[in-house]
């Protein structure tokens, strides 16, 4: 059963067609739409992945209230990145290429994706592995902070993703750079990891959630001393405070952070952020001798 959902910001107006469970997508729906007076109204039919799915309930079951301010934080974002990041060709190409061919809108926001470039570029990364590709738009921000002889190695399960995400990395001139590797990414990291293709200087950590201290584990071995590690979606609502979870989605990522914590060759911090994508948050590592 659909709910209707009547959204309104400073800057867009929304209806949005929603289940209730999915809420969280309503952040990312508004996200998308067109300032007032260009587009009035967007209907969205909130598709989601699996991933979703496991995500939302536990947090709109704990936390009913944390929707609350979402139009705040989407218009600052909106401020943010009309302010701080410059009109993108390749950027908003990508955007449309993945919304018409359905891919689920879970993609990092603009500032978001800058903030990735920015840690590229400060650590000056010549190699960078990312493990879920979507449709490449985190990739195409990663890998515009590679110098010209720079690689960025992808992992991503879907062939559709894959495939539209080459598309978008194509039309952004980066096809040199970035190696999308189809398939689970546990085969690829071995497989990178017997081919000697590493050490990488910059691993973002963006794909499914319940595999995440495992990709930790091959994060490391993939390493050098000094290779910065970032995971994505680490908060999740507020749901990464229920130890008791059952949700293989909140354990995993649970377990992420306390490991982070834990690993005698980790130092690592968190930060929970609010925008565009909702209530979630970031962790960062670095690699010690
Ligand atoms: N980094 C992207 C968003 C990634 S969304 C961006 O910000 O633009 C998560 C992606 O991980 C999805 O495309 C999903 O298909 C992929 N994924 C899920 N499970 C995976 C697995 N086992 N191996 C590789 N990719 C996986
Ligand atoms: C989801 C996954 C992500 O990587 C993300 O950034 C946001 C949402 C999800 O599956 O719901
Ligand atoms: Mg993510």
């Amino acid at each position: 059963m659909n709910t209707q959902i009547a959204a309104r910001s400073a800057t867009t107006a929304a209806i949005v067609v929603c289940t209730p469970l999915d809420f969280g997508h309503l952040a990312m729906t508004i996200h998308r739409l067109r300032p007032l007076g260009e587009a009035q109204a967007q209907v969205s039919n909130c598709t989601t992945t699996g991933l979703r799915t496991q995500l939302a309930p536990p947090a709109t079951r704990h936390y009913p209230h944390l929707h609350m301010n979402q139009d705040l934080w989407t218009s600052v974002d909106r401020f943010l990145t009309d302010t701080l990041i410059h009109p993108d060709q390749a950027l908003d190409e990508a955007m449309r290429a993945n919304r018409d061919a359905g891919l689920p809108a879970i993609d990092v926001a603009p500032n978001q994706g800058k903030l990735l470039h920015l840690v590229a570029r400060i650590h000056k990364a010549k190699r960078i592995l990312e493990v879920g590709t979507l449709g490449g738009y985190s990739t195409i921000w990663l890998a515009r902070a590679l110098p010209p002889d720079g690689k960025l190695v992808t992992l991503e399960l879907n062939p559709t993703h894959a495939q539209v995400a080459a598309a978008n990395i194509n039309r952004a001139g980066l096809s040199s750079l970035v190696d999308i590797r189809v398939g689970p990414a546990l085969e690829s990291l071995a497989s990178l990891h017997e081919e000697h293709a590493f050490p990488f200087d910059l691993i973002f950590l963006d794909a499914d959630k319940p595999n995440n201290p495992v990709y930790l584990e091959w994060a490391i071995k993939l390493s050098r001393p000094g290779t910065v590690i970032i995971g994505d979606n680490v908060i999740r609502d507020g749901a990464i405070l229920d130890p008791n979870s059952t949700d293989p989605v909140v354990s995993g990522t649970r377990t992420f952070v306390e490991r982070l914590g834990t690993h005698p060759r980790l130092d690592a911090t968190a930060l929970q952020t609010v925008g565009s994508r909702g209530y979630d948050g970031f962790a960062i590592a670095i690699v010690n001798e």
